[in-house]
């Protein structure tokens, strides 16, 4: 390694609170942004009685699943603020996030009622059954949590794009054609564009705890992948029919977590191998490390760090800006400070950015 930058050593405190700051910062950034661009309505917002009414039953069993699904946004928001509420920036994104989501089931529900022509008791009765049980948490702290959401979020992303290929006439099978409906379609386009933004923010912030806490993430990884499961599928009481529809129309199934999910989230959080990370975590295991930098030495092994670094600068450097437009900049401006990891690249790939402004009283 060529001339590594020196670093001030970083106390857990100390990691803790960049990560809560740049998040912060992140949050803000993505308020902005989803109020800009993603603000669309549900009733309003499409041609709900041209929705086609005679969809073939594996295409609604897909909209009965992905409602089921959706249904759960109580437990996912509830229980997720509850266990942020001390972190202002991850508490306000999670209500953020959860009225986002809230939308898709919303936008679900009227897809069985316009396209299903379901009377308001089968719903009511769905609903119910559905709501019987509640959705858990499958992690109790927040580093496991992003990581979990960041693979969650680009699987739904991904079945919702591979539905769109449907109702664009452009999925498996024969005569793809049938299936085409432009309602559906745009509907699909809506919600995926959601999942991508959701799927990056929790990616940005995934970056940003690799970048300060490099051992504690990767061990987060880890055991997320260890037990990856899509959310809610052990309490939706009707989950193995919708199943069968998943994997018949190809939206979901093993190939596309491993290939478009798995590899690719992965490799956007600079940390490819998965061999790698469990053999890095076994001699992280080994060696004692009170100040944590013989870990951080072992992950930065593990991980692209040339790579994770110019991520992590490149989101420092979009809060920057959107502090600069916005004046937060001098009331509250995000202030970069090099983490761990930066003494193992040889250069930063983004200069510091321009003192912000002095108040003048
Ligand atoms: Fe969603
Ligand atoms: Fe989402």
């Amino acid at each position: 390694m060529a001339n590594p930058t020196p670093v001030a050593l970083l106390s857990r405190e100390e990691r803790a609170l960049n990560i809560e700051r740049a998040v912060l910062g992140l949050y803000r950034w993505y308020v902005d942004k989803s109020q800009a661009k993603r603000n669309w309505r549900v009733d309003a917002g499409f041609d709900w009685l041209s929705l086609r009414t005679d969809h073939a039953p594996d295409v609604m069993k897909l909209i009965e699943g992905y409602y089921a699904v959706e249904q759960y946004v109580p437990d996912y928001t509830g229980k997720g603020v509850n266990m942020l509420r001390r972190s202002y920036g991850r508490s306000q994104f999670q209500l953020r996030w959860g009225s986002e989501e809230a939308k898709h089931a919303d936008l679900w529900r009227n897809a069985l009622l316009f396209g299903g022509r379901w009377p308001i008791e089968r719903l009511e009765q769905y609903d119910s059954d559905l709501r019987a049980a509640s959705w858990e948490l499958p992690w109790e702290d927040p580093f496991h949590i992003i990581f979990y959401t960041v693979f969650q979020e680009l699987a739904t992303k991904l079945n919702y794009a591979n539905l769109a290929r449907i109702a664009a006439g452009k999925g498996n099978g024969d005569d793809p054609g049938q299936h085409r409906d432009p309602v559906l379609l745009s509907m699909c386009q809506t919600i995926a564009a959601d999942e991508a933004a959701h799927y990056h923010f929790h990616l940005e912030v995934g970056r940003i705890i690799l970048y300060y806490s490099p051992a504690e993430a990767l061990e987060a990884i880890e055991d997320v992948l260890r037990e990856f499961a899509m959310p809610a599928q052990l309490i939706i009481p009707n989950w193995p029919e919708i199943q069968d529809a998943i994997l018949r129309t190809g939206v979901y199934g093993p190939r596309i977590f491993f290939q478009d999910v798995l590899q690719v989230a992965l490799s956007q959080l600079s940390a490819e191998n998965r061999k790698l990370i469990r053999d890095g975590i076994r001699r992280m295991r080994a060696v004692p490390d009170e100040n944590g930098t013989m870990h951080d030495t072992i992950a930065a092994e593990i991980l692209d760090v040339p790579h994770l670094v110019t991520d992590v600068r490149q989101a420092f450097a979009r809060i920057h800006e959107h502090e600069a437009a916005t004046g937060l900049n001098i009331v509250n401006p995000t202030i970069f400070e090099p983490g761990p990891l930066h003494a193992f690249v040889a250069r930063d790939p983004i200069p510091a950015p321009a003192e912000a402004p002095v108040i003048v009283a």
